[in-house]
């Protein structure tokens, strides 16, 4: 049996297949960019992973993101077994599911104000205090998120035309959390399994995005280049968080809530207040690690997925119930 991955951003695909070459899987590589899908057959039987990025409609292929969302419920209605499922991509798409769901657990979430269609994003921000910022619903790469220290200059920007459109035409405005220190925090978790979590800068912007390759011509996401790798204090931007563990209450929380909404992969973002209060602002399912930090500290993400497909490679299938295959 073959594990099919489907993906859209190239530049993240060869950590994941060292580590399923590593593990001697075969699998074949499925470039979504939109796609047929015949309901009157069955897809194959095998382990298919999602690696489909919220952010594809940066390289022109949002209609692979409309594809992905049918595929996936396909093949979980005839009992594929899915990395990432249906679920993790509904929550992966937005943000407005995920902070909803992530409250809803009693993880707490920066207030949020969903603004859509023919609604005044000036009014709707009148009901946030300043500073708040603007961010995509469906994001990555730190897409559409600025600062406003004020309304009035939240104004002139809407008046002025400069506010982009999300690709799902949803409209984040949300409580600023000012960092404590200047970092955010990212949890990676996989099958249930904390792996370790990581600081990132804040210095010079809003970024996160910790893959190697990500960063290219993408100011937001400055990952690849030599310089941009450090902070003015010549640290490295994103390091080891070796004080967050596996019995971190907040990591155990996001274990829960992975198990609850079928996430296998996980990158979880949190930021720390002057109070020390952690509020959790991202999501991400199509987890990239940052080669840098595993290096230096012998860990393995992708191995962790590729151990994942293994694990499901060995269980058997579902039935799927399927009126195509009983006819
Ligand atoms: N509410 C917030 N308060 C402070 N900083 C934030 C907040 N939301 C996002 N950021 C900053 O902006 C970056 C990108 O926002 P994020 O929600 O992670 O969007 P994306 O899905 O595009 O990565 C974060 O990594 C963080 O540095
Ligand atoms: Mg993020």
């Amino acid at each position: 049996m073959t594990v099919h991955v489907l993906f859209e951003n190239e530049d993240w695909m060869p950590p994941l297949r060292r580590a399923l070459a590593d593990r001697g899987l075969e699998w074949v590589e499925h470039f979504v960019d939109g796609g047929v899908i015949d309901l009157a057959s069955l897809p194959e039987d095998a382990v298919y992973i999602n690696r489909m990025s919220p952010s594809s409609h940066t390289r022109g292929h949002q209609a692979g993101v409309v594809y992905t969302r049918e595929l996936l419920g396909w093949l979980e209605a005839t009992g594929r077994r899915v990395v990432n499922g249906s679920r993790a991509f509904t929550l992966e798409l937005s943000k407005v599911q995920q902070h909803a769901s992530l409250e809803a657990f009693g993880i707490r979430t920066p207030r949020t104000i969903a603004v859509i269609g023919n609604a005044d994003p000036r009014e709707a921000a009148r009901q946030l205090p300043a500073p708040f910022i603007t961010k995509h619903n469906q994001g990555g790469k730190g897409l559409g998120v600025q600062l406003f220290e004020d309304h009035e200059s939240f104004d002139a920007y809407v008046e002025a035309g400069r506010l982009e459109p999300s690709p799902d035409g949803v409209l984040l405005l949300q409580q600023y959390i000012r960092p404590v220190q200047p970092f955010i925090t990212r949890v990676e978790i996989v099958d249930g399994r904390f792996l370790y979590a990581i600081r990132s800068s804040t210095e010079g912007g809003f970024e996160l995005c910790p893959a190697d390759a990500c960063a290219i011509g993408d100011s937001m996401c400055p990952v690849g280049g030599e310089a941009e790798a450090q902070t003015n204090e010549g640290e490295a931007r994103f390091q080891l968080r070796a004080e967050i563990t596996a019995a971190d209450p907040l990591v155990r929380q996001y274990v829960a809530f992975m198990a609850t909404h079928r996430l296998d992969v996980a990158g979880i973002e949190f930021v720390e207040d002057a109070d020390n209060t952690r509020w959790t602002y991202d999501i991400n399912g199509t987890s990239n690690y940052n080669g840098g930090v595993e290096a230096e500290h012998g860990l393995d993400g992708m191995g962790a997925i590729a151990d994942l497909c293994v694990r499901l490679l060995q269980t058997p299938a579902q039935q799927g119930l399927h009126r195509v295959a009983a006819r």
